[in-house]
């Protein structure tokens, strides 16, 4: 495309096929996808727009800016979400930085999860999403369930701003209360307790990290990478849970399908009992859940505890 630039006139077409080669030769998984979005971005529009103007010529400067995402595409594999400054979740556009991770179709299975624990859309109740990233869970809870309370927070003040940007452009801002800091320590001054926990925290071995694609070296390492076995975030969220549930409250968290067995076991020593597992698209257990006993754990013999 770079060098034949000069000399022939390139339309939509053309550059779609030329592109969609050039990231198949290079690897990447969604070449046609790819050269779509980022050439409807480019261009300044969606992308059923480029069927309709298959043989429209592109102009020169259009087809600069073009090659320059072709290029962070092809050669740095920069993710395409990052180059467009946004990625849908849940149905709802949010704005995505290197700040944050790309929320992941695979989180969706943790957000129906939840939603189906809390089956009626005008239920009141409270919600923490812990690492809330660019807010994807917290936000589509949200909006499904119109009168829920959420608190949102993250280790990282760059991701809390991404998450509400996203949360104003979403109009629910008032809804969210957003949090900094570790694990439950932005809720546990308060005394707070949650009906619903939901997290999706960092659970990528440290040991993989040579052998992963190379777009995740454009998300941030702390919200990928939890220590050597990918358990140092899981592990605490689990045995201390418990403390910030309401009575018959839920817990839903993200996982890799390796680690499902230990974490349930953690949720259970921790108290916490109907441990279920929910499986992702491609049929693999992705999430566990847990629920604390409706009784206050104070007047319930421990020996009595659901296991
Ligand atoms: C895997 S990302 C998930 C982001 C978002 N919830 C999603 O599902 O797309 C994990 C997030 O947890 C945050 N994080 C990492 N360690 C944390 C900790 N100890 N406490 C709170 N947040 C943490 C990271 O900054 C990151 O935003």
């Amino acid at each position: 495309m770079a060098a034949a630039a000069n000399t022939k006139t390139w339309t939509v077409l053309d550059l779609l096929r030329w592109t969609t080669q050039h990231f198949a030769e290079r690897g990447i998984d969604t070449p046609r996808l790819d050269a779509e979005c980022l050439l409807a971005h480019a261009l300044g529009c969606d992308r059923l727009r480029l069927y309709v103007d298959f043989e429209k010529p592109v102009e020169d400067a259009e087809r600069a800016r073009f090659r320059e995402l072709v290029r962070e595409r092809g050669q740095a594999r920069v993710p395409v979400a990052l180059l467009v400054g946004s990625r849908e979740f849940w149905s709802m556009p949010l704005a995505v930085t290197r700040d944050v991770l790309v929320p992941r179709p695979d989180t969706e299975t943790l957000v129906a999860a939840a939603l189906d624990a809390f089956p009626e859309r005008e239920a009141s109740f409270a919600v923490l999403d812990v690492g809330t990233g660019s807010g994807a869970i917290a936000l589509a809870i949200a909006r499904e369930r119109p009168k829920a309370l959420v608190v949102a927070t993250d280790l990282s003040p760059a991701a809390l701003a991404v998450a509400r940007g996203n949360a104003e452009r979403l109009g629910l801002a008032d809804r969210i209360r957003f949090g900094e800091g570790s694990l439950f320590e932005p809720v546990a001054a308060g005394g707070e307790r949650f009906d619903l926990v939901v997290s999706n925290p960092p659970y990528v071995a440290e040991r993989d990290a040579a052998s992963l694609a190379p777009e995740l070296g454009h998300e941030p390492a702390t919200a990928l990478f939890a220590g050597p076995d990918g358990t140092d975030v899981l592990r605490p969220l689990a045995e201390q849970v418990a403390d910030f549930l309401a009575p018959g409250g839920r817990v839903f968290v993200e996982l890799d399908p390796a680690q499902a067995p230990r974490v349930a076991g953690w949720l259970a020593e921790a108290g916490l009992g109907e441990i279920t597992t929910h499986r992702d698209a491609a049929g693999l257990v992705r999430v566990v859940g847990a629920r604390r006993e409706t009784q206050t754990a104070e007047a319930v013999p421990s020996g009595e505890r659901m296991e």
